[in-house]
């Protein structure tokens, strides 16, 4: 998995991408033995995953892979050693699906039940697919997916133990969107963590709700409010005192959902040439007091931090310039990397007390998947991880490489997996008791086209470009996976209980 392919060949091979995107109906329970370098003794958790693992009902091919059965990975450090663990969440749909051995729902991204427009008409129940984030708070493990409730698993075994209301945070039907911060020192609870998540009911006009949970899963507050137009809202930022929402400038005609001809995903078209809403809602319940701004953003999908300094919010995202819209008639696999803008690095402020607004492109090269010190979540930081192509082409590309950034001298640093290795989103683990901020390891897993397996790449975050901590390869390969989380505690099923 090293560099050692000519430059002036493309650095990926189309074909081997495509497998990335293969179902993987195998669930998995093993300890890693495979294993290149030495896993650090002091790496010592839990690190999960989630992602679409079935791209096909019985050899129908989905639609588009975030309409994708979620299944979770989990890979527990401890001693050395690590286990690797698989699951498909069993959620009500993945297992009537499983049972008929067909597509009974209707994806988001269009999807479609066989039979035509006459079988699905009006058809407007939707897959709680689980696929897009897990999360370990409360005490409970937490396969997320925006547009429904959570299903909770055992952390130990993957389990499913259903939908899971949050105590009763939550009522059937209600969503949670997939994209939660933790706070790591919430100033209005005495500095202790909280997790910060919102909600989004579009419509004409959309009711965004922000939850704060405390560590123990129970409501710390609540409080909703109205923003006009349609809103299509996959993830927020948050600072000690704001949360900070882009609006991207979409329209949506749900005409062609409801006569069951497109999946609702589809009927939402991206204008570019109008300005992205900025919303900007103060954490605090009973400060009503709602700013927004606007700015020719582009599309964003994440963020990768916000701060506040100085009267101002600064928000760091990932904006493309244009999104295609997701076609009735086309295929995710047949994609033409270098017809496609790419995914950029931006720097956005917005002054509270005058309304200016800034922003700076950082980095050119196509890129996505941020992530940060989570002790920094919401405060000045100076070090960020995030996947990106082999070399900056000017255009789209797969995810290839992990770069990181140094805000303060403005250097990059990337490890590269091309030409066959594919990554996914890094995560940043802190060393114990580490004193500088990139002391610790960049976790991402990798998907090999040569040889159609995955591989956990351990990085020292403070040398990326170095060679890899670990290479910990599977037996399997992965899919092409969404969000995931570290915890530090250990979960296994000899600490099952
Ligand atoms: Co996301």
């Amino acid at each position: 998995m090293t560099q050692t392919f000519s430059p002036e060949l493309e650095s990926y091979s189309l074909s081997e991408w495509k497998q990335g995107y293969d179902s993987q109906p195998h669930e998995d329970d093993y300890e890693i033995t495979e294993i290149e370098g030495q896993i650090p003794a002091d790496l010592s958790g839990t690190l999960f995953r989630n992602g679409p693992g079935l791209l096909d009902i019985a050899g129908t091919p989905i639609h588009h892979p975030f309409d994708g059965d979620g299944m979770i990975s989990a890979f527990t450090f401890q001693n050395g050693k690590v286990h690797f663990r698989n699951r498909f969440v069993q959620t009500e749909a993945y297992q009537q699906e499983q049972a008929q051995q067909k597509i009974l729902y209707r994806g988001v991204f269009g999807t479609q039940k066989p039979g035509g427009l006459l079988n699905n008409i009006f058809d407007v129940r939707l897959k709680n697919i689980a696929n897009t984030n897990v999360i370990h708070w409360g005490d409970k493990l937490l396969a997320l997916w925006e547009a429904a409730e959570p299903h909770s698993l055992n952390p130990n075994t993957l389990e499913t133990n259903g939908i899971d209301y949050l105590g009763d945070i939550l009522k059937p039907g209600d969503s949670f969107s997939a994209h939660p911060w933790i706070d790591p020192s919430c100033e209005m609870d005495g500095g202790d963590p909280c997790l910060v998540n919102f909600a989004i009911s579009p419509g004409i006009s959309s009711k965004i709700t922000i939850f704060e949970l405390a560590p123990d899963g129970k409501l710390l507050r609540r409080h909703s409010h109205s923003i006009p137009g349609f809103s299509f809202i996959h993830d927020f930022a948050i600072t000690p005192n704001y949360c900070i929402f882009f609006q991207n400038a979409v329209s949506f005609n749900p005409l062609p959902f409801l006569f069951g001809m497109s999946g609702a995903g589809e009927c939402v078209e991206f204008q570019p040439t109008k300005p992205t809403r900025v919303v900007v809602i103060p954490r605090d319940p009973n400060n009503r007091n709602v700013k927004t701004f606007e700015v020719s953003s582009g599309f964003v999908f994440h963020h990768a931090n916000a701060f506040e300094k100085d009267e101002k919010i600064y928000i760091d995202s990932i904006a493309y310039a244009s999104l295609p819209q997701v076609q009735p008639n086309t295929n995710y696999k047949e994609v033409d990397f270098n017809s496609l803008d790419p995914g950029q690095l931006w720097r956005f402020n917005f002054n509270l007390a005058t309304g200016e607004v800034n922003k700076k492109l950082v980095e050119p090269r196509c890129c996505e998947f941020p992530t940060i010190h989570p002790e920094k979540v919401g405060r000045d930081y100076r070090y960020l991880y995030i996947g990106a192509g082999h070399k900056d082409t000017g255009r789209n590309a797969p995810l290839q490489a992990i770069l990181k950034l140094d805000w303060q001298t403005g250097e990059t640093q990337t490890h590269s997996f091309a030409h066959h290795g594919y990554v996914s989103e890094p995560i940043f683990v802190p060393k114990p008791g580490s004193a500088q901020e990139d002391e610790g390891w960049v976790l991402t897993l990798v998907y090999n086209g040569q040889n159609h397996r995955s591989t956990l790449a351990v990085l020292d975050a403070q040398n990326i470009e170095g060679e890899a901590v670990a290479l910990l390869h599977l037996k399997r390969h992965i899919p092409y996976g969404l969000h995931g989380s570290w915890s530090d505690k250990v979960f296994s099923k000899t600490s099952a209980s």
